[in-house]
């Protein structure tokens, strides 16, 4: 889509473990915006947690609820959206939050993401008995989705609060420059 766009809100893609809830939310804290997390609306739609929703009605369903909900975000203002890892693979997704976001995608290596996520379990797509070769493979697979993104932020160096800084620094110039 090339039509017009309008930068009201910030949108963080990446894949899991790379931050974009933690850095969404002092994002938002700094830019005294609204903070949305797209699992989280997933999960007060479904009633269910998104385990449960791959669980028990696959992954489709999921993706379905996930198509949902990103149309739905298009009428917000002043409101950073952190996303599902998995949101950008449907180009349409990507789309729908270039309209009104600027997108901006955390990147970290499979190292270091396995690193961050390990103990977790509440990430479905990574009950595999391989955890480190799934997140590389899906990395991989997914790459080319998350470069579409207009500021690519590697994570890997920095903390938390100095990645938030850099996303909000890219926001506002972004948000400068607009016509
Ligand atoms: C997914 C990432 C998860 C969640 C679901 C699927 C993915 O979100 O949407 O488990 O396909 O990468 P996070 O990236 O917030 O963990």
């Amino acid at each position: 889509m090339n039509g017009a766009r309008s930068l009201h809100n910030l949108a963080l893609i990446g894949f899991m473990g790379t931050g974009k809830s933690s850095v969404g939310q002092i994002a938002a804290g700094h830019l005294h915006f609204a903070f949305l997390d797209t699992d989280h609306l997933i999960e007060a739609r479904a009633g269910k947690s998104v385990s449960d929703i791959f669980a028990q009605e696959g992954e489709p369903a999921f993706r379905d609820l996930e198509r949902r909900v990103v149309k739905e975000l298009a009428s917000r203002k002043k409101t950073v959206i952190s996303t599902g890892g998995g949101l950008p693979v449907d180009e349409s997704n990507l789309a729908s939050l270039k309209t009104h976001a600027l997108l901006v995608c955390l990147w970290a290596s499979p190292e270091k993401i396995w690193e961050r996520i390990r103990g977790q379990t509440h990430r479905p797509l990574l009950n595999d008995p391989e955890p480190l070769a799934k997140i590389r493979s899906l990395l991989a697979a997914r790459e080319p989705y998350y470069r579409k993104a207009d500021v690519l932020v590697n994570t890997e160096m920095r903390s938390v609060k100095e990645v938030a800084l850099q996303v909000i620094h890219q926001f506002q110039m972004a948000q400068a420059a607009q016509p």
